[in-house]
């Protein structure tokens, strides 16, 4: 048996006629930038989320940026996040002339601790940047609740959560700010690079939109230093073709995680949701003492697997002039040396995930 870890190409075979059609209008009216589907998406996605602006743009790398950027985020400010995400979260910080100061993660969702957030605030703290990773929403109350507490703005990085609930809310409506990826393996994603940022604050909304485009609030009139991030019609075409399916393929997810938490919970330590939260299930990610022996072996099978992700953020040679060394981050770093994703999509039959299981059982001598 071969597995597919993201199953792309089947999500593409099953809607292809819509998307097909969706992206020849495109090509059709030859309005490849900003074209009209570019607001009929930011319209859907924010109604999806609840938050009240949607700024679609071109990676969620730059959904970041944009963010930072309205916020006037830049030297001499701190920005706190956690160390173990990928790595766009704290470079973009850096980008942007801030330092990124990392907290530690909780050991069960591996998303920020908010108790270590409010250790690392210092006068110079600007924003809170939490990741809610994998696809579960980090702990946003707890921690919109430490960061009110200094008048602080929260950067949801939603990239890997756009569709998961938290306490009866959607991820990007969940702060001042939420920023997601439209790559092509997320949870939902385009044909290329895409991103989006959400806010209910009609000022940043305006701001974010220029920033967009050069700073322009009108043809050739620039209030602010901007940059180039609008997302290309066509992509905007395959979101909403693939935004009508989304809803299933979460749930299908889900019923995918459920089925390999029951068939793994006895042999590694399977993924933890919160009671009050639901996971969009970006990764299925698992640990154990033995992950390249895993790794190996699942290989041999036709099981490819990825490791999201190796080496936290404060030991990258990127950072290092931050400063921090090993033993900082003692969960992160632990949990970096143990995680593993296994394949994830909304397509894996019972069949297929009962071969993985066999096969890590396998791996295991069990
Ligand atoms: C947590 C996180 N932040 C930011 C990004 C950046 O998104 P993009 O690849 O669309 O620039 C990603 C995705 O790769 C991510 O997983």
């Amino acid at each position: 048996m071969k597995i597919d870890f993201a199953n792309l190409n089947m999500q593409y075979k099953l809607y292809k006629k819509e998307i097909d059609e969706a992206i020849h209008e495109v090509l059709d009216s030859s309005r490849y930038i900003m074209g009209p589907q570019i607001s009929e998406l930011e319209k859907k996605l924010a109604g999806f989320t609840g938050a009240e602006f949607c700024i679609a743009c071109s990676s969620g790398t730059d959904a970041l940026l944009l963010s930072l950027m309205a916020l006037d985020i830049g030297p001499g400010d701190e920005v706190i996040t956690t160390p173990f995400t990928f790595i766009a979260t704290a470079e973009m910080i850096a980008h942007v002339g801030a330092s990124p100061v990392f907290a530690d993660i909780d050991q069960e969702t591996y998303n920020i601790d908010p108790a270590k957030i409010e250790q690392a605030i210092t006068d110079k703290t600007r924003a809170i940047m939490p990741v809610s990773l994998y696809g579960q929403p980090a702990d946003m109350e707890a921690i919109n609740r430490v960061a009110a507490q200094k008048n602080l703005p929260v950067i949801e990085d939603a990239a890997q959560s756009f569709g998961a609930e938290y306490k009866g809310k959607l991820s990007c409506s969940l702060s001042e700010l939420g920023c997601t990826s439209f790559f092509p393996a997320k949870p939902l994603g385009c044909y290329g690079d895409g991103g989006a940022v959400f806010t209910s604050d009609s000022e940043l909304a305006l701001k974010m939109e220029s920033l967009r485009v050069h700073g322009q609030n009108e043809r050739y009139c620039h209030k602010y230093i901007g940059i180039g991030a609008r997302m290309d019609t066509i992509q905007a075409a395959v979101l909403l073709a693939k935004l009508k399916h989304y809803p299933k393929e979460i749930e299908l997810r889900q019923q995918v995680a459920g089925m390999y938490n029951f068939l793994l919970d006895d042999l590694v330590v399977t993924p933890i949701v919160r009671d009050d939260r639901t996971s969009v299930w970006a990764q299925y990610s698992i640990r154990h003492k033995n992950r390249d022996l895993i790794q190996d072996e699942l290989k041999k099978a036709g099981i490819p697997t990825a490791v999201h992700y190796p080496m936290p953020l404060h030991l990258q040679e990127c950072f290092k002039y931050l400063g921090y060394g090993p033993g900082d981050f003692p969960v992160a770093e632990a949990v970096s040396e143990e995680i593993m994703s296994l394949p994830m999509n909304p397509f894996l039959t019972r069949p297929e995930l009962e071969y993985i299981s066999k096969a890590l059982r396998q791996a295991l001598g069990k």
